[in-house]
């Protein structure tokens, strides 16, 4: 299938992702390429834009990653933004120097707006920026086409050339008019007409996968979530009979959930699918006993989960493909990327190094969690399934801080379930985009019925977010909160004080570990 594409050369700036997913958000098709890609490479992708990523380095500096000039000679358009702005001056001889003042966070940026990639877009803009080094002067035969008080090249372009750069990020909403500056260059620019949908990556998804799988084994990590839901169905019509879903019960799970889960997909559910259910609670709990560290829970968990997957391939036999839904979060979140190891969510970071399969399948790898939402409804999932909350592949075990035993998982099952009936009863849970109770490892006094009693606090988590990455506490009303907080002490054994989790992250995470 040809349908157009940009491509993302990737600086090691963290928002590398992100513009490809701005740009798919424009309806083109756009990938993240590393910077140091074969020039005879593009030539065959053929792609109707370039964009260079920002990135953590100076470029004057030795080491630093710059791509070849030839690039420039493609004849494709070029968009640099922030480090790949200063690359682009660099290579074509400007200069780039520290900035006498760095620029952070949201500047109002003045540009000419009488220009392709500003055209309706404010003559005075909010743009974000995070810059230590700036251009001193654009290479010759480039006009300016933005600046600031301290910036004197914050855009700059020589249109003849098809070149142009922001040193800006666009890619961020708190550049106000960032979409509308990328649509610019993918449609005036480029001249994209923006063939592509998310059907079209569906599509095109399912015969890669076909190809690749032949008439081969492939084991799927179903857990019931949004992500591993959108890999298994998509896999189920890629290779049908030949997909084998293993649902693992790790006792880690909301109440009644694995249930639930066979409800839906097992013999009796709506899919047409080789199902199979471990119930494995005690296996892990017992692997989990007297580990209170967050990552060395995960990767118990994450490990665990992986030995019983093979132990079920073994069963199967010549099995050769493991699928499981990682997205693109997951992948940054666990430092697969260039970004700090935050987690290793299972799924990425959390599996052992030896995995007893040929290769590992991960359809949804760069897809932002609306993304693959999107991707469910375009395979005919049901809204119910793919508007589901995230919950995490480690479950429970991460909502319980310090060591998981079976009693503290039934305090939290509990809990958690009187949380998300209250919250529907409010008719808040669509606009919330995850809410939680976690078990805090804390104990304090209270009374009760005029006894004393020394039992554990429960947390109470909600978020609203879009991408996950970044998320602000959500308000919830004081009347909801006080009746869950009533029926949980009450209703709950074990509990006797709830709090309210105000954090935003960053600087915390959505789940507590
Ligand atoms: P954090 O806690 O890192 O979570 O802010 C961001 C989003 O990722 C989910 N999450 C996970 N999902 N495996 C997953 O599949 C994991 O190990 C994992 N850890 C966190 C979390 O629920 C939130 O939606």
């Amino acid at each position: 299938m040809s349908q157009e594409k940009v491509i993302v050369l990737d600086f090691g700036g963290q928002y590398n992702q992100l513009i490809a997913r701005r740009v798919r958000e424009c309806n083109v098709y756009c990938e993240v390429h590393p910077y140091q890609i074969p020039i005879q490479k593009i030539r065959e992708m053929n792609p109707k834009g370039i964009i260079f990523t920002g990135g953590p380095n100076s470029v004057y500096l030795e080491e630093s990653p710059v791509c070849s000039k030839e690039i420039f000679k493609l004849g494709i358009p070029v968009l640099g933004i922030c480090y790949g702005a200063q690359v682009m001056a660099y290579l074509l001889g400007g200069s780039v120097k520290t900035a006498p003042t760095s620029e952070y966070g949201k500047t109002e940026v003045t540009v000419d707006t009488d220009k392709a990639l500003f055209s309706g877009v404010a003559s005075d803009t909010v743009c974000w920026m995070s810059h230590t080094d700036y251009i001193e002067k654009a290479p010759d035969g480039f006009q300016i086409t933005g600046h600031t008080p301290v910036c004197p090249v914050a855009a700059m372009e020589c249109p003849q050339r098809g070149l142009y750069a922001t040193q800006f990020h666009p890619e961020v909403l708190h550049t106000a008019e960032g979409q509308k500056m990328l649509s610019n260059f993918v449609y005036k620019i480029c001249g994209c007409k923006g063939d592509w949908k998310m059907d079209s990556f569906v599509e095109k998804t399912i015969q890669e996968i076909r190809e690749k799988v032949g008439d081969g084994k492939v084991l799927c990590a179903l857990s019931g979530g949004v992500d591993s839901s959108v890999a298994a169905v998509m896999l189920a019509k890629a290779v049908g009979k030949q997909l084998t879903c293993v649902f693992v019960d790790h006792g880690l799970l909301r109440k009644n959930e694995g249930d639930e889960v066979e409800a839906v997909f097992g013999t009796k559910g709506i899919y047409d699918l080789n199902f199979i259910r471990i119930n494995a609670q005690d296996r892990f709990y017992k692997k989990l006993e007297g580990i209170e560290e967050p990552e060395a829970k995960r990767k118990i968990i994450g490990e665990e989960f992986i030995r019983v997957f093979e132990e079920e391939a073994k069963k199967i036999g010549a099995v050769d493909y493991l699928v499981q839904g990682t997205i693109y979060p997951d992948v940054i979140e666990s430092g697969l990327g260039k970004s700090a190891t935050i987690k290793s969510h299972h799924n990425v970071g959390g599996l052992p190094d030896c995995v007893d399969f040929r290769e590992i399948i991960e359809p949804l790898r760069l897809l932002f969690k609306d993304e693959v939402r999107q991707a469910g409804r375009e395979l005919g999932i049901p809204e119910y399934l793919v508007s589901r909350q995230p919950f995490p592949g480690p479950g429970l075990g991460i909502r319980i801080i310090g060591e998981v035993t079976a009693d503290k998982v039934r305090i939290v099952q509990d809990a958690d379930a009187i949380y998300r009936q209250e919250i529907a009863n409010a008719g808040l849970d669509k606009a919330i985009s995850q809410y939680f109770a976690a078990l805090t490892n804390m104990r304090s006094v209270g009374v009760m019925g005029d006894e004393r009693t020394y039992d554990y606090a429960v947390a109470l988590r909600a978020v609203t977010t879009t991408d996950f990455m970044t998320a602000e506490c959500a308000e919830i009303p004081f009347a909801v909160l006080q009746k869950v907080m009533n029926r949980v002490v009450n209703e709950v054994k074990g509990v006797n004080r709830v709090v309210y989790d105000l954090t935003s992250k960053p600087p915390g995470t959505i789940e507590f570990e």
